[in-house]
């Protein structure tokens, strides 16, 4: 049987290449945008596509009312395990593409992780922004973490792309990551298949994940937010920057009011 890397929440952060001090230098950049854009401090923060809320957990530390949206029941429960003792981050378990949760308004939601472009249609994209822009207040910003995405190749037949080996704990973990072709008028850039052999000391464990990538800009998310009538890009930041060019980044930060 096959498993999701979402089944293994310390796995899945090596095998993204996650290194020591991202997600805090991440999570201050995030407060920094808040103080720049925002007039009143933020206090109830929405981690959409959260998985453990690594970012909600910092950002707890410090005062802040977190609440999380996965759809991963592994990575909800080892979120609730890490956070106990901080507040407590409530997570609930739901499709970010259309959701509805009961809470008050938020000051903030945060979308962190390059995860954004897995929503390939526009209905899922609007539905998205509407399900968001619901729970936030007027005003309210929703930052939105995109890779730069044109290093993909787009591909005729399954290809890989990547292979490595990494030890996590006593678990060797063979990475392989594919690209599979997707039709020209699809608008999905390409289909990211990430396998991984999972040897632990007794059992061996392969995952895979089908991860559809829609191509995803600046101009492309402008249009989103403004066909949404929910929100307006008003900035998009560089490499956790904000002098960086977008020429030079790896990755990008969309900042979207609500509107
Ligand atoms: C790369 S992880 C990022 C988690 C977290 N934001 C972080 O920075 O560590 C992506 C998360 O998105 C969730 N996810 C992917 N597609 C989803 C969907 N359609 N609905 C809800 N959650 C989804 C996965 O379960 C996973 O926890």
């Amino acid at each position: 049987m096959e498993h999701s890397i979402y089944e293994f929440p310390a796995i899945f952060r090596r095998v993204h290449k996650e290194r020591p001090g991202d997600i805090e230098a991440e999570a201050d950049f995030l407060k920094r945008v808040w103080a720049r854009h925002l007039e009143r401090p933020v206090k109830r923060v929405l981690d959409v596509a959260s998985g453990n809320s690594p970012h909600g957990q910092i950002l707890a530390r410090d005062g802040l009312h977190v609440v999380g949206v996965d759809r991963s029941p592994t990575m909800i429960a080892a979120g609730r395990k890490e956070s106990r003792g901080l507040g407590g981050i409530r997570f609930y378990r739901r499709e970010i593409a259309r959701f509805r949760i009961r809470e008050r308004p938020f000051d903030a939601a945060v979308f962190m992780s390059e995860t954004f472009p897995v929503m390939t249609t526009n209905n899922e994209i609007l539905s998205h922004l509407e399900s968001v822009g619901r729970l936030l207040r007027r005003g309210g910003l929703y930052c939105i973490d995109v890779d730069r995405q044109d290093g993909i190749r787009v591909t005729r037949s399954r290809r890989a792309w990547r292979e490595r080996t990494i030890r996590v704990g006593d678990a060797q973990v063979e990475v392989g990551a594919f690209n599979r072709p997707m039709p020209w008028f699809s608008g999905i850039h390409s289909t990211f298949e990430l396998k991984c052999q999972i040897r632990f000391p007794h059992r061996t464990v392969i995952t895979r994940d089908l991860v559809p990538t829609r191509y995803t800009l600046p101009c492309t998310l402008d249009l989103a937010a403004r066909a949404s009538q929910r929100f307006q890009l008003i900035a998009c930041y560089a490499d956790l920057s904000f002098s960086m060019p977008l020429e030079k980044c790896e990755r990008w930060l969309a900042v979207l009011r609500r509107v």
